[in-house]
């Protein structure tokens, strides 16, 4: 039986090759589905591989997410489904360690050191603020 998945990453489908009508977002997921598999017990959580449309970073195609319960969340542009699926596998290794999910920019591999669009700190934060106005 399948274990279950812990950690989420999410792929736009509806980035397009800049100057294409070409979609690679389709191809990401797949590539990084097999890759992440591939990696197996090198990665200390479960990651589900999924898609969605448009992650608002539009012109940075393809945009990949990364997010895990009470971590912060990752928005990456530029990925090429062609030369970063390593970049990214390493990237869930590293991710899957990181309690709150918090790493500098110089810790992460490759491409991603650059491309990273956004690091949003974990709900868990809103929460505790929310409750404690309420209080
Ligand atoms: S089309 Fe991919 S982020 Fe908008």
């Amino acid at each position: 039986m399948d274990k279950q998945a812990t950690h989420r990453i999410t792929v736009c489908t509806s980035c397009k090759h800049k100057g294409s009508v070409c979609r690679p977002g389709y191809e990401l997921i797949e590539k990084l589905r097999k890759a992440i598999e591939v990696a197996g017990d090198t990665i200390p959580e479960n990651f589900e591989v999924s898609g969605v449309a448009c992650m608002a970073g539009c012109d940075r195609p393809c945009t990949v997410a990364y997010h895990g319960s009470h971590k912060a969340t990752y928005l990456f542009g530029d990925i090429d489904p062609d030369v970063d699926v390593d970049d990214l596998v390493t990237f869930a290794q590293q991710y899957a360690y990181l309690h709150d999910g918090w790493c500098s920019s110089v810790d992460r591999p490759g491409k991603l050191r650059g491309s990273t669009l956004a690091r949003i700190p974990s709900a868990i934060i809103g929460i505790e603020a929310s409750t404690a106005r309420a209080s």
